[in-house]
């Protein structure tokens, strides 16, 4: 089931669902901002709040740097001020235990959800058993979402993959240990763990789950365009739709996928505004390597982006990249906003 109408604001009066209020219907709109690790973190989220993305959920953090409690892995758990859109703290981890001591030493006030990590495909990651590993064991996996699920009072949502590989397609086991384990909703990336990120999600799959679940499905994988968004959303008959790398390109997608009007975009206002929020939050150093690294995503596609690229990594400060992006963005204006075609490679690897 789905609706293409506006779903309640967060914020607003909810109502209570066995006590709790209910999560997905705090959801600002059915467009996700997927989580992406090394780019998700809470000055990428604040970004993708202003414009429009419907829920935010952090990078992977590992549950046991929490309990070191390393600085690094903290940072990756801030939540911006008054968010308009719920914000998910996503945690890995092999021990239910330690997801729970780490869940539980969050702000229940800032984060509204915990997400665990059910898809990440990295062999440093599934040789500790968490991860896609965990899709392997339907009846494990049962017992260790239904140990956190009461022993944390956050709302427990989870992000798979279709299974450990085509021999191994456990989704449909995964999805009914979530529902059974209390979960409020499950977000599947289309692909198997050995697929990696090669091939094609497969939608037909994830209409099958959405089709067979109790529970909010929330689809993902190779979403480029809002209409190829709007598109899945209605046909596949899923509950919401995550958007991740094409959401690098082309920040203005959630905006577009509301049928909002962007009016005059300018990568340039946007890079800008994006330092800013950056230079508020990091050192300077930081600052630079982020803010570098986004301009060369929002500049793929136009005419002398390699260039450009090329261009950026020799800029040593803020203002030497600033000026730089300032005229080829400028340059860039004669030029209509690019696609993000089905078959260009873009980011071909990541924790989910
Ligand atoms: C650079 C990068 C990092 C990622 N990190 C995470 C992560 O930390 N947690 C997660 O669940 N998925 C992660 N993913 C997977 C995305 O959330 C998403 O499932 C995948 O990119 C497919 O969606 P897309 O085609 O819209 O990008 C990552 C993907 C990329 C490209």
């Amino acid at each position: 089931m789905n609706s293409f109408a506006p779903i309640p604001r967060a914020g607003a009066a909810q109502p209570e669902v066995n006590g709790r209020r209910d999560l997905f219907a705090r959801a600002r709109n059915p467009f996700w901002l997927a989580p992406m690790a090394g780019i998700t973190d809470v000055v990428f989220r604040r970004l993708m709040d202003e414009m429009q993305a419907g829920v935010l959920v952090s990078e992977l953090v590992s549950a046991k740097g929490l309990l070191f409690n390393s600085t690094k892995t903290r940072t990756m758990t801030e939540v911006h001020e008054n968010p308009g859109a719920p914000v998910g703290v996503q945690l890995f981890g092999e021990s239910a235990e330690d997801i729970i001591t780490a869940a539980c030493g969050l702000s229940r006030e800032a984060v509204d959800f915990i997400d665990i990590n059910l898809g990440c495909p990295v062999k440093k990651v599934v040789k500790k058993g968490s991860g896609a590993a965990l899709m392997r064991d339907p009846a494990h996996l049962e017992k260790y979402l239904t140990r956190i699920r009461r022993s944390i009072d956050h709302p427990l949502t989870v992000k798979m993959r279709t299974g450990w590989s085509d021999d191994e397609l456990t989704i449909h086991e995964c999805v009914a240990a979530a529902e059974s384990a209390g979960c409020e909703w499950v977000a599947i990336h289309g692909r198997t763990r050995a697929q990696g990120y090669e091939g094609r999600a497969d939608w037909d799959l994830i209409a099958d789950v959405a089709r067979k679940a109790h529970i909010p499905i929330i689809g993902n994988g190779d979403i480029r365009s809002a209409r190829q968004a709007r598109d899945r959303l209605l046909e596949s008959g899923v509950d919401a739709v995550m958007i991740g790398r094409a959401a690098l390109r082309n920040p203005w997608l959630f905006r577009e996928c509301l049928g909002q009007d962007t009016g005059h975009r300018s990568p340039f206002t946007l890079l800008s505004r994006y330092r800013e929020l950056l230079a508020d939050f990091y050192d300077a150093r930081n600052t630079l390597l982020r803010v570098r690294k986004y301009a060369t995503w929002l500049a793929f596609g136009y005419p002398g982006a390699a260039a450009f690229r090329r261009g950026m990594f020799e800029c040593h400060t803020q203002a030497a990249v600033m000026d730089l992006a300032r005229e080829f963005f400028r340059r860039a204006e004669q030029f209509p906003p690019p696609t993000f075609e089905d078959s260009e490679a873009f980011m071909m690897g990541g924790h989910g």
